[in-house]
């Protein structure tokens, strides 16, 4: 039998780091190559630069193996690897709605002058689509193989906190794909995560790109759904609380995203539909997706509504209050504070003229370098010392199983709002809380 490909993981942020480490576990040979060196130098020693529950475990046992490696070479890559994954990433470019395809065009760039035998490229990042048909003449441009080095699109749809579990055991695998040769590539690399159970969707370039796009709007629509029904309630006096979980049993809706809050956050989907966005105007058929932009606007309005709440508690004007600020991160069981939610209300709030102090279990220092004028406490008791409102922001289970009564005795005034629904208001009503959260009487 022909030799089990040899893999390479172009990029070791996020997903590629997890992507190296999932696919070496798997027992593939792989080779994960970045141009930070200080990131390659922690990854070789065995350290996750980032905050990823069973991930630090995994990686140990990779390099045990024997069978993951780092390295900033190209030339290396190109002459170890039979399968290399594309998965720098796409932010938004600064100053439009675009998505910045910078490192991706650099990757393909540094690594196809090494490519002088039959090889498959494989792109993972969040594309626009079209891309991956733009970058196949690039590549075959510049690989001495030409045209025996072969582009395919396999979207990543991993969600931090459960990156392990979503690369092992994804709801599905999606591969574009040009030829027979490319598919049975993929096929063989995903073999172990196939044989466990998950469907595998084979179409073109194109279809492939705009899966990941569609998937992550679709969510983002959810979400911003529910926060709007939640505006309705705040005027109607109705409870989106009780309107979601009434919703949820309809097996056609379901309850996953329809929780209603501060919104969306984080480095994809905020992202992923403006840039979508933009591509579809590109393309001429922008009207078919304006709606994002409403998505978009409802979810930014969360921010500022929730802010409103926080005034209004503290008595109408934010001057002077002290405010304990509990989260940091754009989600739970994350240290990722892209697009945070959480840090714009609290920075919103300071510049309402409150004092702020913020904790958060995970995200302390990624939020103390990116806004250095908020205060930040080590606990939750410490941030809440003295306050006069206590807002949730992200909601860790450490926040959610806190003691209402616990917490009541160090703040100046019992006045909650629950930016994320995640406390029991009954609970905290019978401490002697004024509890207050949105869409809710
Ligand atoms: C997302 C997609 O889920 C994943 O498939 C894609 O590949 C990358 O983007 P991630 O960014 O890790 O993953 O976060 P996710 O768990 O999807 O949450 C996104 C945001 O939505 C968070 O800020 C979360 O707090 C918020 N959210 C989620 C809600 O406000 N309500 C919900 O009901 C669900």
């Amino acid at each position: 039998p022909e030799a089990a490909p040899r893999i390479t993981v172009l990029g070791t942020g996020y997903l590629g780091a997890t992507h190296a480490i999932c696919m070496a576990v798997l027992g593939f040979e792989v080779l994960g190559v970045d141009v930070d060196q200080a990131k390659l130098d922690r990854l070789n020693a065995g350290q996750v630069p980032f905050f990823e529950p069973g991930l630090p475990e995994l990686l140990v046992k990779a390099l045990e193996s024997g069978k993951l490696r780092f390295t900033s070479d190209y030339a290396e890559a190109g002459a170890f690897g039979d399968v290399h994954f594309l998965c720098v990433g796409t932010p938004q470019q600064s100053g439009s709605n675009a998505a910045d395809l910078r490192y991706v065009e650099s990757a393909i760039t540094a690594l196809a002058p090494h490519l002088a035998r039959r090889a498959l490229v494989v792109g993972k990042s969040t594309v626009p689509v079209g891309t991956a048909a733009r970058l196949t003449g690039l590549l075959n441009a510049l690989a001495p193989a030409g045209e025996q080095v072969e582009l395919a699109w396999n979207p990543e749809f991993l969600r931090e906190g459960y990156a392990v579990e979503d690369t092992l055991r994804p709801d599905r695998l999606v591969f574009g794909v040009r030829s027979a040769w490319a598919e049975e590539r993929l096929r063989t690399v995903f073999e172990p995560v196939i044989e466990q159970g998950s469907p595998v969707v084979v179409t073109d370039l194109n279809t492939a790109e705009l899966v990941k796009v569609a998937a992550n709007s679709f969510l983002a629509t959810k979400i911003s759904y529910i926060n709007a029904m939640a505006e309705v309630c705040e005027v109607a006096g109705a409870d989106v609380h009780q309107l979601a979980d009434a919703l949820s049993y309809d097996t056609r809706i379901g309850g996953r995203f329809l929780r209603p809050g501060l919104g969306f956050g984080g480095g994809c989907l905020p992202k992923d539909i403006r840039a979508f966005a933009h591509r579809a105007e590109e393309l001429g058929v922008g009207q078919a997706v304006a709606f994002l932009h409403e998505v978009d606007a409802i979810n930014r309005r969360r921010r500022s509504r929730t802010v409103d709440l926080v005034r209004e508690l503290a008595g109408g004007s934010l001057e002077g209050a002290r405010i304990a600020a509990l989260g940091a991160a754009f989600k739970p069981n994350s240290d990722d504070i892209r697009d945070a939610p959480a840090l714009d209300v609290a920075r919103m709030l300071q510049e309402g003229g409150a004092a702020v102090r913020v904790y958060d279990p995970e995200a302390m220092g990624n939020a103390q370098r990116a806004y250095p004028s908020l205060e930040y406490a080590q606990s939750t008791l410490e941030a809440a010392r003295d306050a006069d409102v206590v807002v949730l922001l992200t909601e860790w289970t450490e926040f959610r199983e806190i003691d209402p009564e616990m917490l009541g005795a160090v703040v100046a005034q019992r006045k909650v709002v629950d930016g994320r629904h995640a406390l029991d208001p009954a609970a905290y009503r019978a401490a002697g809380w004024e509890y207050r959260a949105l869409g809710r009487p």
